[in-house]
């Protein structure tokens, strides 16, 4: 394991299939970000509970993920990958944090207010607490950087007020992170209807280019993505669909927008789409051949995400006992 400084945290929901946002959004920094930083790249089960899940498909979804991870380029002798459950010191500090926490302070979550008024039938105080489990998974970590997308600001706001409302009132014990916010990307829209974010949850599939999806299907659902009225290939307010095409195609070529605007300024919509499409696939087609090697050897798979529980945990710990002693909760001889 490298000794980097400063240290970086992020995780991704194994709540269904990651599409292109999740790469674009998240684990494409990541892989840029492990050279410079001691990376905790988790797989955030506890949170995926907040909703109901099937235990089978969250298993698979599990092991898919930590398999994606290593297959977009996660180097597990960089950082450390591991499984949230794993770590009960998670949802321990979470249930301290919770204590901190003014109900105020939760009621106001843009994304709880989302969340609720899509699972109306399942609100329960989990998905509430979501923000401060997330507090939680940063500060055991003492992390440094926190790579964010706009969903997760609010969050991220909660974590470091958390962090100071403690560091004043008990002990210095934690690290107050900072947000990183990328330029471009943070938010991947969704093909049919590009005023929404991509998601995982998404039950129309002609909205995502999910990272597994075959390059036949990736061109059908690129030639079917809406555009805007007009023919111009130009990123602009009024024009979200082709401006969420250009954000997708200067991300996944690593060129910027203004280039391919040039490039594509007397083309057709038809032409702009298949190279897009292309290009695409040739940045998916190597992390899928990829992701097929490595999810068929489960027990490896495994092997990893124990050893990266094992590393966390030594971090966790310390800070948990830390915290504990400061709020005068006796901890347990070794
Ligand atoms: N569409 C997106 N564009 C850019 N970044 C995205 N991320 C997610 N969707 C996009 C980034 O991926 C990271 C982890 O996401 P998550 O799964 O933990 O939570 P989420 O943002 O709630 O993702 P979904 O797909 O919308 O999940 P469901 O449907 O289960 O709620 C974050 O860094 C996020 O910014």
């Amino acid at each position: 394991m490298t000794k980097h400084k400063t240290r970086l945290f992020s995780g991704i929901q194994p709540s269904g299939k990651l599409n292109i946002g999740h790469y674009i959004g998240a684990i494409q920094h990541w892989v840029a970000l492990q050279n410079q930083h001691h990376c905790f790249f988790c797989i955030v089960n506890l949170h995926t509970i907040t909703v109901a899940q099937d235990p089978n498909i969250l298993q698979e979804h599990c092991y898919d993920l930590a398999a994606l991870y290593l297959a977009c380029g996660i180097d597990p002798k960089q950082s450390t990958i591991f499984i949230q459950s794993h770590v009960a010191a998670h949802s321990q500090l979470a249930w301290i944090l919770t204590c901190l926490t003014h109900m105020g302070e939760l009621s106001r979550m843009t994304q709880f207010k989302d969340k609720s008024q899509q699972h109306s039938q399942h609100i329960n105080a989990g998905l509430f607490c979501y923000p401060v489990l997330m507090a939680a998974d940063i500060l055991l970590y003492q992390t440094n950087l926190i790579p964010v997308g706009e969903d997760q600001q609010q969050h991220l706001e909660l974590a470091r007020q958390l962090a100071n409302r403690f560091n004043q009132h008990y002990d210095k014990a934690f690290t107050v992170p900072k947000a990183y916010i990328a330029k471009y990307g943070n938010r991947i829209m969704r093909l049919q209807d590009p005023t929404k974010k991509m998601s995982k949850s998404d039950t129309n599939s002609r909205n995502t280019i999910e990272l597994l999806d075959s390059p036949d299907i990736i061109l059908k659902k690129i030639k079917r993505a809406v555009t805007d009225s007009g023919s111009e290939i130009r990123y602009m307010p009024d024009k979200p669909g082709i401006s969420n095409l250009l954000t997708i195609f200067a991300q996944v070529t690593q060129q910027p927008i203004e280039q391919l605007e040039k490039q594509y300024r007397d083309q057709k919509y038809s032409i702009f789409k298949q190279d897009l499409a292309d290009s695409i696939i040739e940045r998916l087609v190597p992390i899928q051949e990829a992701f097929h090697l490595i999810r068929s050897d489960t027990q490896q798979l495994d092997t990893l995400l124990q050893r990266g529980a094992s590393e966390a945990e030594l971090i966790a710990n310390q800070t948990l006992s830390r915290v504990q002693l400061a709020l005068g909760l006796l901890t347990r001889h070794a």
